[in-house]
């Protein structure tokens, strides 16, 4: 086993080298997340609340875990899918014990997590659990340095943790090369399934040529690729917008067992309208992405639940195919022969329809745009001189 000091001496080329290694005898090839994961992590809604004393019911503790395992299984949640309750950033103590192994703050999970995790697995769910790839985690507590990936991966097994998100504060992209290769093989190597979350890519920058989307794919089941989602439709834009302006490179990412994550569903919480929040459920739906919300399950109103619990926005999102939507830019006008310029996805128009009749458009996605481009030219020529038709690639008609 390397130590991060062995590893950050490495050259670029010997790195490169024991990544291939690595690489081919790593495959998280566990079967598991066929479909986009569905569930609910404490993060954006309770943040790192730890004050338990002041604020019992919003604190990250065992009492907030298991409520939200109860309201999960007895609410509806479990039937449309949702399973994973999830524990983010701040539930370690600031010291591992004796033998090196992460422990739970015991003032707030004084049952710990193996105990927790019984509980949840009764009412038929998962649990997930959050470390961080390097010195400390992004709030502070005790990171997974290289040295220490293979007891995480094994104290997480023996607790009976389903899902594992791997954050990657504090710690350099050498590091980072070598730890998220080391740490799938090392859950692998203890025999229980573990869902692997990897946000690796962010930290990166989210694109290549610095992210190896194909190497992701072999030793992740999904990724973070952009920053932290807050409660804004701001926020939820700004993700859509970069997800979209990037798709070339993260759509073919995507596929059964291998996700693009643009970050947890907001819903439910105070930052989205109505319309909003179905924009959020509709987008994410079509990005194929994990379907994870961050709210507070115990005072949902009746529009968010029924927004979330939407069976056809989840059998779209959870369609066996996981296929990624692309957002789509141009559009060609079926009965007056133009083409709709400028459209994108925030463009408002207006359309005049008359009485009993019809705009048609012909929408195509935007990697074709060149092709429309050739369409139109040539459908021009064709009223003009000839009946030649070009006959562009038919990918979506609305
Ligand atoms: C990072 C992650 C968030 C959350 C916090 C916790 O910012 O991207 O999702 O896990 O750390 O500190």
């Amino acid at each position: 086993m390397l130590c991060a000091a062995e590893a950050s001496e490495m050259g670029p080329s010997a790195v490169t080298q024991f990544l291939a290694l690595i690489s081919l005898t790593v495959a998280l090839d566990n079967g598991m997340l066929k479909t986009p994961p569905m569930g609910w992590m404490a993060w954006e809604r309770f943040r790192c609340d730890v004050d338990c004393q002041d604020d019992p019911e919003n604190c990250l503790g065992e009492d907030l875990f298991r409520d939200m395992a109860d309201r999960l299984a007895e609410d509806g949640w479990k039937e449309v899918g949702y399973e994973y309750v999830i524990i983010d950033d701040c539930w370690m103590s600031m010291l591992r014990d004796e033998q090196g192994r992460l422990q739970p703050e015991p003032s707030r999970f004084p049952g710990g997590i193996a105990k927790l995790a019984r509980y949840i697995h009764d009412r038929g769910l998962k649990l997930g659990i959050y470390a961080d790839m390097g010195s400390h985690t992004c709030m502070g507590f005790p990171g997974t340095t290289l040295d220490k990936i293979e007891i995480d991966a094994q104290t997480f097994a023996s607790w009976g943790v389903d899902y594992l998100k791997f954050d990657s504060c504090y710690s350099n992209p050498v590091e980072q090369m070598l730890g998220y290769p080391l740490m799938s093989k090392a859950l692998n190597a203890t025999g229980r399934p573990m869902a692997y979350s990897c946000s690796w890519p962010v930290y990166l920058g989210g694109l290549p040529p610095n992210v190896n989307y194909s190497l992701l794919g072999d030793i992740c089941h999904l990724w973070r690729n952009y920053y932290d989602i807050q409660d804004s439709w701001d926020s939820v834009q700004g993700i859509i917008e970069w997800f979209s302006n990037n798709q070339d490179d993260l759509q073919p990412a995507a596929g059964p067992g291998r996700w693009n994550d643009p970050d947890m569903l907001i819903i439910g919480n105070f930052g989205l309208s109505v319309d909003q929040a179905r924009s959020q459920m509709a987008l994410w739906a079509i990005m194929a992405a994990p379907l994870i919300m961050s709210n507070d399950l115990r005072h949902l109103d009746n529009s968010a639940r029924s927004i979330l619990q939407n069976k056809m926005a989840i059998a779209i999102n959870q369609d066996p195919m996981g296929i990624q939507g692309r957002r789509l830019l141009q559009a060609y006008d079926v009965f007056t022969g133009s083409t709709v310029k400028g459209l994108n996805a925030t463009t408002e128009f207006t359309l005049s329809i008359n009485p009993s009749g019809v705009v048609m458009w012909y929408i195509y996605p935007e990697q074709q745009s060149k092709k429309a481009e050739t369409f139109e030219y040539q459908h021009k020529k064709a009223s003009q001189f000839t009946l030649r038709k070009a006959e562009p690639e038919h990918h979506m008609v609305l």
